[in-house]
């Protein structure tokens, strides 16, 4: 692994001290970070733990790393909180992460606000959502709108796949002729098409997969996987991931 890797020397004995902030002073700071946060029912089954607990845990992981987000200036976060795919787990699961984006909304709205984190939530508000949920998202996006140093994206009830799809019913809807359906078109039919493209994403726990997350958007992504469980992941391993991200060449299709 990437991460592996980085932390031993060659003899693969030594690990390096963890990375911080001003390491990363010298380098290109990615301007989007988005998160798979994944791993936390691995983290609680280790501990002989219900999964729930792992969901429970993946909390301070997450305000840890919008911190460290905002310690480094990254101006836009994405965070993967629960899929479209995810309503085929056990309705108990799905039942508490319904309940515990609502609750974690009311404890860390204020803080979030505090430090002016504008919050946002892309996904589909369909009825398999709860009402309650929802205003406690609405309460959330009120409450921050006028934020701007930095904007959290929940991505809830997100798919990638839906997303594209309701961008195509949008043109559908709109009457838009074949001709005029460019790439333009689409991106600004997105959920949030002020938002630029991801310059890194980060997945947890060791899975090297995309999950439908971001699929218009992780064009030419930099990705980067880690072994850490979510739950146990802080801002040193998204500042690892930005030392990856600064050592990384982009091309976008072009040559050096
Ligand atoms: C990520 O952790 C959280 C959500 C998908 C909601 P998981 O619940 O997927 O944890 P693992 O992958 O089973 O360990
Ligand atoms: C992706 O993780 C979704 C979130 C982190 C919210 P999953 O755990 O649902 O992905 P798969 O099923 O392992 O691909
Ligand atoms: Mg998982």
């Amino acid at each position: 692994m990437e991460r592996d890797a980085a932390r031993a020397d060659d003899s693969g004995r030594r690990l390096r001290a963890p990375v911080s902030a001003t390491d990363l002073a010298g380098g290109p700071i990615p301007g989007h970070v988005a998160c798979v946060m994944d791993g936390n029912g691995r983290w609680a089954a280790r501990r002989g733990l219900p999964r729930t607990e792992g969901h429970a845990a993946g909390e301070a992981a997450l305000l840890d790393a919008v911190e460290g987000a905002l310690e480094l200036g990254i101006p836009w976060i994405t965070m993967y909180a629960f899929s479209t795919e995810n309503w085929r787990r056990p309705a108990d699961e799905v039942r508490y992460l319904m309940g515990f984006n609502e609750s974690l909304l009311m404890r860390r709205r204020d803080e979030l606000h505090e430090k002016g984190v504008r919050i946002r939530f892309a996904g589909r508000r369909d009825w398999r959502v709860p009402k309650r949920v929802l205003r406690r998202m609405d309460e959330s996006i009120d409450l921050t709108a006028r934020n701007r140093r930095c904007t959290l994206t929940m991505a809830f009830n997100y798919g990638g796949r839906a997303e594209i799809v309701d961008a195509v019913r949008h043109l559908v809807d709109e009457g838009i002729g074949a001709d005029k359906v460019t790439e333009k078109a689409i991106r600004s039919r997105l959920y949030f098409p002020d938002q630029p493209d991801p310059d890194l994403v980060i997945r947890t726990s060791g899975e090297h997969r995309i999950s439908n997350f971001l699929l218009w958007q992780l064009a030419y992504s930099e990705l980067v996987f880690d072994e850490v469980l979510w739950p146990d992941f802080r801002r040193t391993h998204l500042f690892e991931a930005v030392r990856h991200f600064q050592q990384r060449q982009r091309r976008f299709g072009g040559v050096q």
